[in-house]
């Protein structure tokens, strides 16, 4: 879900949709907004809200909807269905207070039935209505207190803002769990749950920890606690230009993030090879050179496109610095009690920072005393500064829910730590230098499969029609095959399913059949012969493949060949033409390519 607000002297429906508009990308099944004005001849909250996305919100936008303050919201829906009522803001009934709300209040059902037993009426099935009431009820004057009094009654994460029509000069603010980030202007304050919203009118920002609230007034911001001690909130500017949130010229963010990939592998590579010993700079890893020869383990932790990310990691980690490592989505990880070891260390990699699954596990791990690191794209983030260290993995803005160009910079940040660790171990200089020769390279390659868009896109016509399809891939190749999968299940609803390619012959093979395409990740590697030996068992039963190879696959029914580069490094490379196939066959389909069904960018709950 995504929230924006806005107090200061310009007309603030606008303001507020163009910010809807910059984080739609977060949810999108309702949408709202409420405003008011401290110059309002008749004082009061104005609201407009309901199903759909932000372009019909902005047709149900009455025309004279003047006013200077105002909070709104986009919706991915969690407690309650889409739907008019349940679409923030939420009001109390006599229409007092209006709140927009990220987040889940976990004991929402028990305090709804102590309020309706109070006589109160709900409007809407949501937990966030549970708040505007208590808010509402509070006995107490300012609009901060009555706040933190409801604050106090609930349980669960929140980014909240909310609206008082007696208070029409402020906006107050609070975090638990969900992101909230505050942007200072010129006799003008905004409020985020994301810099998207924000950088097209300030980059000075300040970002709010858990357990902060703020009041926001036109001339001035403060900060403080849920328990109401000051805070002394460091004010950060944001290195992301406002343009880089745009299209610039592409159809879909998509296709504008997956063509940007060159420029952003070159950006993490920036500044951190060191010629002279043949390795890499990772000034933010905090880990010394004994800390880095005593690890035992490496566990790699993280949700969606970004587990994959560190799938490859893991290899890329055992393959060059020895040191035995793995990946586990961090959803599972955090519900089944691991055990917590002193000599692994741990890795959360995140695009947004903020995914809290992944944050709730970095959160427990350091409650263990583990050694956590951060591998993420939004400097600040939540992820970001609860870790020891990391990396930032600089992809630059993702707008497009399905992540392309941070997941190439991850597995390239992966590769970064796994020579710095390797070259403090037992990688030899010649195996240093080959490695950063191969990451010199990446740039260049990543710029020819780009050029050769047309060929995917013919591959991707001629594969369309299929229902659902087969990824197989071994070792190196095996987490490019899930991602591939991964992505093309998310933007073109296609079925899609990967597998190690070894393991075909212990059941899906029974799959294969002309109707059943298989994408096989074929590098040059010493398992090539394997790899066109389980080709061969697809043919033998019909099946079509297209294999992704470093050369011309005569048993395949085409290839798409990609530039060899190291055999570690290969499978940085061979994710990126499937992105690309995974685009265009959606594209064939008229899907929504930016906003997949049923899915968010960030998924800040659980
Ligand atoms: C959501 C997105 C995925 C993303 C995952 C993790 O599910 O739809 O594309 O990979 O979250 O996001 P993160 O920001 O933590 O990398």
């Amino acid at each position: 879900c995504g929230i924006v607000g806005y107090v200061g002297r310009r007309d603030v429906a606008p303001l507020l949709l163009e910010g809807l508009q910059r984080l739609e990308y977060r949810g999108y099944d309702s949408a709202g907004v409420v405003i008011t004005s401290p110059k309002a001849k008749t004082p009061g909250l104005k609201l407009a809200k309901g199903k759909g996305r932000v372009r019909d919100l902005e047709a149900r936008v009455p025309k004279r909807f003047a006013g200077t303050t105002g909070i709104a919201h986009t919706r991915w829906a969690t407690h309650g269905a889409p739907s008019d009522h349940n679409a923030h803001p939420h009001l109390d009934p006599a229409e007092q207070v209006a709140v927009v709300h990220n987040g889940i209040i976990d004991n929402a059902d028990e305090l709804r039935a102590r309020l309706t037993a109070d006589g109160v009426v709900f409007a809407s099935e949501t937990d966030t209505e549970v708040l505007t009431h208590l808010i509402a009820r509070a006995p107490h004057e300012t609009l901060e207190d009555r706040v933190r009094a409801a604050l106090g009654q609930i349980e669960g994460t929140y980014g909240i803002a909310v609206l008082h029509a007696d208070f029409p000069e402020r906006i107050v603010v609070a975090r638990n769990g969900s992101p909230v980030v505050l942007g200072i202007g010129d006799k003008e304050m905004f409020v985020a749950s994301d810099v998207a919203a924000l950088v097209a009118h300030t980059r000075q920002i300040v970002t709010l920890d858990d357990g902060e609230m703020a009041t926001l007034t036109a001339d001035d911001f403060r900060t403080y606690t849920t328990e109401g001690s000051r805070t002394n909130p460091e004010t950060t500017t944001v290195e992301w230009e406002a343009e880089s949130y745009d299209m610039g010229g592409h159809d879909t963010y998509m296709h504008k993030e997956m063509s940007e990939q060159a420029e952003a592998v070159d950006r993490v590579l920036r500044g951190r090879i060191d010629e002279r010993f043949s390795t890499v700079r990772l000034d933010g890893l905090n880990l010394d050179a004994r800390d880095a020869r005593t690890v035992r383990r490496i566990k790699i932790l993280g949700c969606g496109t970004s587990y994959h990310a560190g799938q490859i990691g893991a290899q890329l980690i055992e393959e060059i610095a020895r040191i035995p490592a793995d990946a586990e989505p961090a959803s599972e990880f955090r519900y089944r009690n691991p055990v917590v070891d002193p000599e692994t260390l741990y890795i959360a990699v995140s695009q947004s920072g903020e995914t809290y699954d992944v944050l709730a596990a970095v959160q427990e791990l350091k409650r263990k005393g583990a050694k956590v690191l951060g591998f993420v794209n939004v400097v600040g983030s939540a992820i970001a500064r609860e870790t020891d260290g990391g990396i930032y993995v600089h992809a630059g803005p993702e707008v497009c829910v399905v992540s392309t160009k941070c997941f190439t910079n991850t597995t390239v940040a992966f590769a970064l730590l796994a020579l710095h660790l390797g070259r403090i171990r037992d990688l030899s200089v010649a195996d240093g230098k080959r490695l950063l020769e191969g990451l010199r390279r990446l740039p260049g390659q990543i710029a020819e499969i780009l050029e050769r868009e047309d060929e995917v896109q013919e591959l991707a016509k001629a594969y369309a029609g299929a229902r659902s399809m087969m990824f197989i891939g071994r070792v190196r190749g095996y987490p490019v095959a899930r991602e591939a999968s991964l992505k093309l299940k998310e933007v073109s609803y296609v079925h899609a399913e990967a597998y190690p390619a070894s393991e075909l012959k212990h059941g899906p093979l029974a799959l294969i059949e002309p109707a059943l395409p298989t994408v096989a990740i074929v590098p040059d590697d010493d398992l090539l012969e394997k790899n066109r030996a389980a080709i061969e068992e697809i043919k033998a039963r019909e099946g079509r493949v297209l294999a992704v190879a470093h050369q011309k696959q005569e048993k395949a029914d085409d290839t798409y060949v990609v530039p060899k580069n190291e055999d570690e490094l290969d499978p940085i490379l061979m994710g990126i033409p499937l992105q690309l196939f995974a685009y265009h066959t959606a594209l064939a389909m008229g899907r929504d390519i930016d906003k997949p069904r049923n899915l968010a960018k960030s998924v800040t709950v659980e």
